[in-house]
């Protein structure tokens, strides 16, 4: 069993030429609305990936967004435990999508900042605690603390990217983040390597999506690396929140962390096809169909990204 716990968000999206800098303002299209969060869109990813029972801890407020938000992961299959905040508007975040498939997004957490430790559940056997960083850091280190008590794997997405002490650290077994979300936490020494940056965090296993080209891995001394299935993006939202839900749910079903990362990519990439976070995730049948379609990953691909990552051959 997986436990998300963390935001969930009404994604208010609008499609332009380009992501404005600061500053600047530029005219997009149309305007639409998606369920998402970055908890939640794990959560989505965890339930649609089969085979794992995921539940997901939130906390909503009471307005017609959180009921697009409940729909949506019922949908996918996820029990849910939720904080009602009547006080507080549900999450939001205003997300601008570039026609390159890139974003930008802002979040105002309204109720997800509610989330407290005497929210956490009491359930059976959890194998997982998937979090990430857009809720409380204190109430992240409290279910942490709480997790590693129950012998729950705890995962951590340190996403948006935040200084995180030692302390917490400590309690995380595996953490997943982006290369610009490695280089703040690695302390970012110019010109240092990603296994150089891996190698600096202070977690038994880590991860970093490095998007277009892949991901690497550290699992103690031992590095792996993972080329990304090529796709022609369309929205590149939720991808990195596919990839962790995917990978944590192939990890409880007592998959290796090598096939791990290759459904977590294959998942990820499906995603960046479609628009919309939750609405991008794809189910595990078209997993297994990916991975089918692209057979073994070629040892040269292997070798550029090993490469880029500051790996031997
Ligand atoms: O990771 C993508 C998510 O970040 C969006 O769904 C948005 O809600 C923000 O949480």
């Amino acid at each position: 069993m997986i436990l998300v716990a963390g935001s969930a968000n009404l994604d208010f999206v609008v499609r332009a030429a380009r992501v404005p800098a600061a500053g600047e303002t530029v005219l997009g299209h149309t305007l639409r609305t998606y369920p998402g969060g970055k908890g939640a869109n794990q959560a989505v990813a965890c339930a649609r990936a089969g085979g794992a029972s995921t539940h997901m801890l939130l906390a909503l407020g009471q307005d017609a967004y959180a009921l697009a938000l409940e729909a949506s992961l019922r949908e996918a299959g996820v029990q849910l435990h939720i904080v009602r905040v009547p006080e507080l508007a549900t999450g939001t975040a205003f997300v601008c999508v570039a026609d390159n498939a890139d974003n930008a997004i802002t979040v105002a957490p309204g109720a997800n900042d509610a989330l407290a430790a005497q929210h956490f559940p009491t359930l059976g056997a959890v194998s997982h605690l998937l979090m990430q960083l857009e809720t409380p850091l204190q109430t992240v280190a409290a279910y942490a603390r709480m997790a590693r008590a129950q012998a729950t794997r705890v995962v951590l997405n340190a996403a948006p990217a935040q200084v995180l002490d030692a302390q917490l650290l400590a309690l995380v077994d595996l953490l997943i983040v982006n290369q610009s979300e490695l280089t703040s936490m690695a302390g970012g020494t110019p010109g240092s390597s990603i296994a150089e940056q891996l190698d600096r965090v202070a977690v038994p296993a880590v991860v970093v999506t490095l998007g277009p080209r892949g991901c690497c891995a550290r699992i103690g001394s031992e590095y792996l690396v993972q080329s990304a299935f090529p796709v022609s993006a369309v929205d590149t939202t939720g991808a990195g929140d596919t990839f962790c839900g995917v990978l944590v749910a192939a990890l409880d079903q007592g998959n290796d962390m090598a096939h791990a990362l290759r459904r977590a990519s294959a998942a990820a990439a499906l995603a960046c096809t479609r628009a919309g976070a939750q609405t991008g995730v794809p189910e595990h049948q078209e997993v297994n169909q990916m991975l089918q379609d692209a057979g073994a990953e070629s040892p040269q691909s292997q070798a550029v990204l090993r490469r880029y990552c500051g790996l031997p051959q």
